[in-house]
């Protein structure tokens, strides 16, 4: 009896009260630090050309994705899109900064990612947006050099013209609600220290230009302020560090990071659970890949790799978890290179090698070589990020998102957690959120229900 009684509380704890989302009235304003870039373009051109009807949202949840809600028999699997209010299309309005001024149109035919026809095809509309002035240093990241910066004396002055900008854009484009998401270069490596521990060693440390706080926290600082949800399509750690995640459930604004799960680690997460799944042991995994774009440049540099490095090589430890399968994972060699080569521009190859064993220890092996278009599966994480976000910050929900791990390489997650890695548990965490957040049962998968043992 006791514990039917529990299971009745348990069930209705998790029901949010329905319609407790404010509706996406009105224009969603997408900030994006990194505006020049090839990522950023591609999003910003993809959905004008979406929009016009020249192309369709391949890779993206929101647009594409359905929801089964109910038991199977049910039959009722609607668009997410459907399924729960979300930002459209053409409510979506852009802004951002680059240390570049070209405008989106420029920026987009350097890019090199998309036919010049399309491009040409939107080449108005994508005229009228240029990035403004830029918080940048070169400490950050060497192998840029770029002249459209901001100047102040303190990077706490910098942060206020970051303010400045965002309510500007707010009322000059007489937007609803904004979001930001980092898809500036990747910044050298810094580990998480005593500044970034509390608001005000953070404010302090902004006030005394501290070297330990990069640019990407600044931007993610003045969106927090600003109430922005925010997410991190980068390694570095920008808004993952104690400080920003305080002011973050502060001012109720949800976050999400790190560096967006494309290519190379996104089949590392799709074949590792597959393994573990069926108990197949990893001797090595070894991976390398070539790529000419400006982000393949910014990795040459062995303290922008480093940050990427750690970033790509934390996924298999978690997903093969070796301290609970020993005899499986405990001594397999990772290896992860990336090489700048120009003449490959976005159009990346990479190769994996994985040596496996199974039964008796009996070797065997597996190669991938995935010719993948970088910036074509980065833009459509962009577009969910910017429409999920926003959802999260309709729904209340404030701090880390971790429902959102699906689209990084790096998921933040909760202090005393280990983050989630495996794609299909990810995928079935952030589907079980949307049934959540619209008061609907969550689905186990467990399906005795269907079988009559009477
Ligand atoms: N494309 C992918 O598949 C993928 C996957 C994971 C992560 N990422 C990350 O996404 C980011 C963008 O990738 P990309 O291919 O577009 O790179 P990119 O080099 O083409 O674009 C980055 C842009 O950021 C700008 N920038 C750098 N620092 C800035 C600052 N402080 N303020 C404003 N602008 C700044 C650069 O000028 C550049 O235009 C990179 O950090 C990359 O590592 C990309």
């Amino acid at each position: 009896m006791a514990t039917t009684k529990n299971k009745k509380t348990k069930k209705s704890e998790l029901k949010l009260k329905k319609n407790s989302i404010t509706a996406p009235k009105g224009k969603l304003g997408v900030l994006l630090p990194g505006m020049s870039g090839a990522v950023s373009t591609t999003f910003v051109a993809g959905v004008e050309a979406i929009k016009a009807g020249l192309g369709k949202p391949i890779g993206s949840l929101t647009q594409m994705g359905t929801i089964r809600i109910g038991k199977r028999t049910d039959k009722n699997s609607p668009y997410i899109k459907d399924f729960i209010p979300l930002a459209d299309l053409d409510d979506l309005v852009f802004a951002g900064w680059d240390i570049f001024p070209d405008n989106c149109y420029e920026a987009a035919i350097k890019s090199g990612v998309l036919d010049k026809n399309l491009l040409d095809e939107l080449k108005g509309d994508l005229e009228e947006i240029s990035p403004m002035t830029a918080v940048f240093s070169r400490k950050y990241v060497k192998n840029l050099n770029g002249k459209h910066l901001k100047k102040g004396k303190t990077k706490m002055d910098l942060a206020e013209q970051l303010i400045e900008d965002i309510k500007r854009f707010k009322k000059e484009s007489g937007i609803d609600r904004l979001v930001m998401v980092w898809c500036g270069s990747t910044e050298v490596f810094i580990q998480a220290s005593k500044v970034h521990s509390t608001i005000k060693s953070f404010e302090e440390g902004m006030k005394n230009n501290h070297a330990a706080i990069a640019p990407s926290m600044i931007y993610a600082y003045a969106a927090i302020k600003c109430g922005v949800p925010y997410a991190n399509g980068a390694p570095n750690l920008s808004a993952d560090i104690p400080a920003l995640n305080k002011l973050a459930k502060q001012k109720k604004v949800p976050i999400s990071g790190k560096d967006f799960k494309t290519g190379q680690t996104l089949m590392k997460t799709i074949l590792a659970p597959g393994l573990k799944s069926r108990m197949i042991g990893v001797n090595g995994w070894f991976s390398t890949n070539i790529l000419g774009n400006r982000d393949g440049e910014v990795l040459d540099d062995p303290y922008s790799f480093k940050t990427k490095e750690q970033s790509k090589l934390s996924v298999l430890e978690y997903i093969f978890q070796p301290d609970l399968y020993p005899d499986l994972y405990s001594d397999y060699y990772h290896k992860v290179r990336i090489n700048y080569y120009p003449p490959r521009g976005d159009a990346k190859e990479a190769w994996d090698n994985i040596d496996i064993f199974g039964w008796l220890n009996y070797p065997m092996q597996i190669k991938v070589n995935f010719l993948c278009r970088d910036s074509i599966l980065a833009a459509p994480i962009v577009l969910d990020l910017a429409i999920f976000l926003d959802l999260a910050g309709r729904a209340g929900l404030h701090g880390i998102q971790e429902w959102l791990s699906f689209y990084f390489k790096s998921p933040m997650h909760g202090e005393n957690l280990y983050p989630e890695h495996d794609v299909f548990i990810q995928l079935m965490k952030l589907k079980n959120t949307l049934r959540y957040l619209q008061g609907e049962d969550l689905i186990t998968h467990l399906g005795l229900d269907y079988y009559d043992f009477a």
